[in-house]
């Protein structure tokens, strides 16, 4: 049967009421990939969700798509968000497909260009501020205030709702629940709408809840080292964040679970981003890939059991940052005409650039 959508497949798990429009852009029902090769490597079985096959790239439609659908439902007309990217580009597809006007709050010259594009093309109103995300955020946080306009940030509880959905399809896909379920941490949203899931799932069946694994950016490390960071800084721009809206959910997750929140550096997330494309073929935007560089900090310390099920989210897609996919392979040059005639002679002989 074809996928309905993730609220109608998801519903018995969502606030979901009669009046609840029927939104959808087929979020949802993402691919769960085994990686061979890093498996082998690690001594651990790996899967990644591909979160950025959804249909604006990211993780970010399971939330979008309930947060607008109940904006809708509640008569509201407006949505606004403060954005590394993702979030932006998500609420400016769904505001557009529910005929809402949108308006996104972006740190300027910071957001992946993939991501600005998206925005723009989906007709959002972008505000471009001097400040980085955090301060963003406080801005949105007071004009959400007014009627009729809701605020689409994941302090809104209908994003959490739809991204529990991840655990869900998480457990269906690998036939169990998985020993550690790893993932990138920036406003911490999606950590604490994951546990949520699993949580739920855990009430239902008596079936065990996963171990978490979150990772920051060193950068933009709060939670790691227990401290607000004014400037945050790092590559993976999508946690650029330095004061977390959902420290405290994100903290009691961590706990509950027995989990682990560690940083990696910039240097880190690049190694696992180009190594995850050029060994497993999946490209995901560098701060996705954080929580492969947190899987290999944990096997290089001892600190993951061999053979763990461990499922890895890759929370946006590779394409929405192409200045950074660029700008690590400076490297391969392409080849002038004039080399090309060497070139054909020497990949006779077998030689490669
Ligand atoms: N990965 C990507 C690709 C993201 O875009 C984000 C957050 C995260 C991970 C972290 O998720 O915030 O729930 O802990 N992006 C937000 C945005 C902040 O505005 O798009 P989180």
């Amino acid at each position: 049967m074809r996928w309905q959508g993730l609220i109608e497949e998801h519903k018995e798990w969502l606030p979901v009421t009669e009046n609840t429009p029927s939104l959808t852009l087929q979020e949802g029902n993402t691919p769960l990939v085994h990686l061979e090769s890093l498996s082998n490597k690690w001594g651990i079985d790996l899967y990644v969700k591909l979160e950025g096959a959804n249909p604006t790239g990211s993780f970010k439609d399971r939330g979008m798509v309930m947060a607008v659908a109940k904006a809708k439902e509640e008569g509201k007309t407006v949505l606004i968000c403060a954005s590394t990217g993702n979030t932006s580009a998500s609420a400016a597809a769904y505001g557009a497909r529910a005929g809402m006007r949108t308006i996104v709050v972006i740190p300027e010259g910071r957001i992946a260009l993939g991501k600005l594009a998206q925005a723009k093309m989906y007709g959002a109103e972008i505000l471009e501020i001097k400040g980085n995300f955090d301060e963003a955020l406080q801005i949105v946080r007071e004009v959400g205030q007014e009627a009729g306009i809701a605020l689409v940030n994941s302090v809104n509880p209908y994003r959490l709702e739809g991204q529990k959905t991840i655990a869900f399809e998480v457990i269906d896909q690998l036939g169990q629940v998985p020993d550690i379920f790893a993932l990138p941490v920036g406003n911490a949203g999606n950590i604490s709408a994951s546990w949520k899931g699993f949580t739920e799932y855990a009430e239902r069946s008596g079936e065990k809840r996963p171990t978490l694994l979150g990772v920051q950016a060193a950068g933009a490390a709060p939670i790691v080292n227990n401290k607000v960071v004014e400037n945050p800084e790092t590559v993976a721009t999508a946690i650029r964040i330095g004061n977390p809206a959902s420290w405290q959910l994100a903290l009691n997750a961590l706990d509950e679970s027995n989990g682990t929140i560690l940083a990696a550096t910039d240097e880190e997330i690049l190694e696992a981003y180009q190594l995850l494309a050029s060994t497993e073929g999946i490209f995901a935007e560098p701060a996705s890939c954080a929580s492969i560089a947190g899987i290999k900090k944990q096997v290089e310390s001892g600190m993951l059991e061999k053979g763990s099920k461990v499922v890895a989210v890759l929370t946006g897609n590779g394409l929405k940052d192409p200045e950074t996919a660029i700008s690590v392979n400076q490297h391969k040059a392409l080849l002038v005409p004039e080399d090309m005639e060497r070139f054909w002679e020497d990949l006779k002989k077998g030689v490669k650039i």
